[in-house]
């Protein structure tokens, strides 16, 4: 992870090591931008990306929600994303656009949005382990923020700090990732993940609320239907994780994975169980292009000619605003 490679910044395609912004920059301060993560996967077609056109919409829902129009149109995020893979040459990786504001003013408004497209190799989320071993999570005492503090729907940079105390934090005290709780105590979600259990031959995830709308928590909900399980979105306690036959987190960058072990205590026989495993091995040949029930979920990036704006655009020309 962290190699620089080509990025798409403002409508065109740069080098490593020149994409550069200044300090001056009312989202490197104030944390106001937007982002996403995504995964681009190797097939038998060269590279797919996975639910490209709900990332891209998520992305574009997200700086809506904070008040702001975006410059570039979804078509051209979607565009961008394919092109950083194929400028990088790269069979797999991860795909990060953003949204991010330069110019220092303490009003958005008065600054000037861009937006990136980023990529890295980043393969295991949780490092080299064996794969069906499961990690170690504890439930954090820093809580997720109440949907009116910060809009949980959006993948807004700033609230990232949240997830970073409760995983800096899990990881000194030996753990491999936090659960969170919601302001009410109730399972939320993981510091990037969305949490699933499996009791009795059942599937169930927190509600909607205020987590993030996980876009393999979507995946992940219909696939374990189409397996035949019953799945449902609860109220879910933490001593109902400690309980679960089966606990189990999803994310693009961490996809599935399960908990062995929570607060100390040993989760169904600690290591992975067989609905997370049926669930995952269905995914894994989603994402290899090798389910054509699914296939609407993967966009190879090699089928078309470039489709991003052809150059040269730079920025949205909001500018000013002095310095807060
Ligand atoms: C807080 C949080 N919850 C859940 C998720 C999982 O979302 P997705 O599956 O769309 O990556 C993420 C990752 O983006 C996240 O940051």
């Amino acid at each position: 992870m962290g190699n620089e490679m080509r990025a798409w910044v403002n409508g065109r395609i740069v080098e490593p090591g020149e994409a550069r912004i200044s300090l001056l920059s009312s989202t490197l301060h104030y944390g106001f931008g937007a982002f996403e993560g995504i995964r681009c996967y190797s097939t038998g077609r060269g590279p797919a990306i996975f639910r490209l056109r709900d990332h891209v919409k998520r992305l574009t829902d997200s700086w809506h929600a904070m008040g702001m129009e975006c410059p570039y149109s979804r078509e051209e995020i979607a565009g961008a994303a394919k092109s950083v893979v194929r400028a990088n040459g790269l069979d797999s990786c991860y795909i990060r656009p953003i949204i991010f504001l330069t110019g220092i003013a303490f009003d958005p408004h008065a600054c000037e949005t861009n937006v990136a497209v980023a990529c890295w190799k980043w393969d295991n989320f949780f490092g080299d382990k064996p794969e069906d071993s499961g990690i170690r999570a504890v439930v954090s005492s820093i809580a997720r923020p109440h949907v009116n503090s910060t809009l949980s729907k959006a993948k807004i940079t700033g609230v990232y700090y949240n997830s970073f105390l409760a995983k800096g934090l899990a990881k000194k005290q030996g753990f491999d990732d936090a659960i969170m709780l919601d302001p009410n105590g109730l399972v939320g979600e993981g510091t990037a993940e969305n949490v699933f259990i499996a009791r009795n031959g059942a599937v169930s995830t927190p509600k909607r609320r205020g987590i993030l709308e996980g876009i393999t928590r979507d995946s992940v909900m219909r696939i374990a239907k189409d397996l035949g399980y019953c799945v449902s979105e609860d109220d879910i306690t933490r001593d109902e994780l400690y309980i679960a036959d089966e606990v189990f987190l999803t994310g693009t960058a961490a996809e599935i994975e399960c908990v062995a072990e929570i607060d100390c205590r040993r989760i169904g026989t600690g290591k992975i169980g067989p609905v997370a495993a049926a669930i995952r091995s269905k995914f894994r040949r989603i994402t290899a292009g090798k389910e054509p029930g699914y296939a609407d979920w993967l966009e190879y990036v090699n089928d078309e000619a470039e489709a991003g704006p052809a150059s040269g655009r730079e920025g949205s020309g909001h500018t000013g605003g002095g310095p807060a």
